[in-house]
């Protein structure tokens, strides 16, 4: 027996989250969201900026209604995630777009949509880009994104920042580039950008790339190139594991803001992780359990599919019961590894946890609001869960659960007739 409290996100019980709308359902608390953006933009508050959230943290167009309304620009990676954040509501002048691999029909659509300005990655994007403008008779804004090769202290899959890394452009390549730029008519130079890496618990890698980019600004207004802003990129990390302290972003802000005093430079930002991370919470049920003389499994309905963070990066997520056991549930307390369904000994959500469950309980998997259904999918022909928003008690289906007709429907079986010679 354990006495923790029951879970509710804004007031709603998991048990009605999972009688009304199922399991697995990712739930997000509208005011947590909100809290954390009042975060970011009141820690911008002495300085001009624009804060461009990281849509493939988590891309639901419901959540992107959220903060578009909130006065958000957006920072996307495809002509999907583009289409996504118009159809939202949000606006592309306050958008950027950053990625290694632009195709020509992305960089029209954003073109003609009229995109804040281009992240470009390489001397070869640019040039499609210029050819791309010329060819529709428009300009394209862009910002170089440059590579500090500073260490970010963090996974190597989400380490961006190193010259080993595939992206953007090294220092030493960055005046020639702007210069060839400055020469083109279908150009025009906005700013300069970096993003080092996710997940950043320690400042000083952040301090460390914001001082290389303001010595390379000062070459290039040497070089008669002067810059409208300065976008620092994402990766402020979240605590998610009780012995963790993450900076807040006003303790992110107030270290970097000294740095760009007396500079007439617009701070861009494009936080994903630290502003959607703690608004959501992953509900699953347990299904089985399977105790046993080496290890205790308990099987729930959430698998890898629905988030994959444990699985690809062998991250630490908080799973916790949603509802204190009573004595009738004969729930017992042990040390289980919470496990999904799929067929993959890779599929977990965490390993070695003391909770105490019974064939029944439900779990809360949370601060999986960040790159949980955004990098969900299908495998295992699992249909993808659904996505609830609290807001003060009130649940919004922002979005419903898929069904195997919805998963079939791109797919075509063969005639009958064919024959497989
Ligand atoms: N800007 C750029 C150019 C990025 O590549 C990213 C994330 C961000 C901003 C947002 O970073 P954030 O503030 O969320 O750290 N799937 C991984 C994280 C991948 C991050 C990819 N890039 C995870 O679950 O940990």
């Amino acid at each position: 027996m354990n006495n923790i409290e029951p879970w509710n996100c804004e007031g709603v019980s998991a048990r009605e989250l999972a009688e009304r709308f199922g399991t697995p359902t990712y739930i997000y608390s509208l005011q947590t969201l909100k809290a954390r953006w009042f975060a970011y933009k009141n820690a911008l508050n002495a300085l001009p900026h624009l804060i461009c959230y990281a849509v493939k943290a988590n891309s639901n167009l419901a959540l992107l209604t959220v903060l578009a309304k909130l006065g958000a620009g957006f920072d996307v990676v495809s002509g999907g995630e583009l289409q996504r954040v118009l159809r939202a509501g949000g606006q592309a002048q306050h958008s950027v777009f950053s990625g290694v691999g632009k195709q020509p029909w992305e960089m029209q659509l954003a073109l003609s949509a009229g995109i804040h300005s281009f992240n470009v990655e390489s001397a070869a994007e640019l040039r499609q880009l210029e050819q791309v403008a010329q060819s529709m008779r428009l300009i394209a804004p862009i910002s170089l994104r440059v590579n500090p090769d500073v260490d970010a202290q963090t996974h190597p899959y989400i380490a961006t920042g190193l010259k080993e890394n595939k992206f953007g452009i090294p220092m030493e390549d960055a005046l020639p580039l702007y210069l060839e730029a400055a020469r083109s008519p279908h150009l025009r130079i906005r700013g300069i950008d970096c993003h080092i890496g996710s997940q950043l618990l320690s400042l000083s890698p952040f301090t460390e790339a914001l001082e290389k980019i303001l010595g390379l600004i000062d070459q290039l207004a040497a070089a008669g190139i002067s810059l409208g802003h300065l976008n620092i990129g994402g990766g402020l990390g979240v605590a998610y594991r009780p012995e963790e302290i993450a900076p807040s972003p006003e303790e992110y802000i107030a270290q970097l803001q000294p740095l760009l005093q007396h500079r007439s430079l617009t701070l861009l930002c494009e936080p994903g992780r630290s502003l959607i991370a703690d608004a959501g919470t992953l509900l699953t049920r347990v299904i089985l359990l399977k105790p046993g003389q080496h290890k205790n499994f308990a099987v729930v309905d959430a698998a890898m599919n629905d988030l994959l963070r444990p699985t690809l990066y062998g991250a630490w997520m908080s799973i916790q019961e949603a509802e204190p056991s009573s004595p009738t549930t004969l729930a017992e307390s042990k040390v289980w590894d919470i496990v999904g369904p799929v067929c993959e000994t890779g599929d977990f959500l965490g390993k070695d946890r003391q909770l105490s469950l019974h064939s029944d309980s439900l779990l809360v998997v949370t601060q999986a609001g960040a790159y949980g259904m955004s990098m969900s999918s299908n495998y295992n022909t699992r249909c993808r869960s659904a996505e609830v928003l609290v807001d003060r008690g009130q649940c919004h289906l922002i979005r419903r659960r898929e069904s195997l007709d919805d998963l079939l429907a791109t797919e075509s079986a063969l005639p009958e007739s064919f024959h497989v010679a």
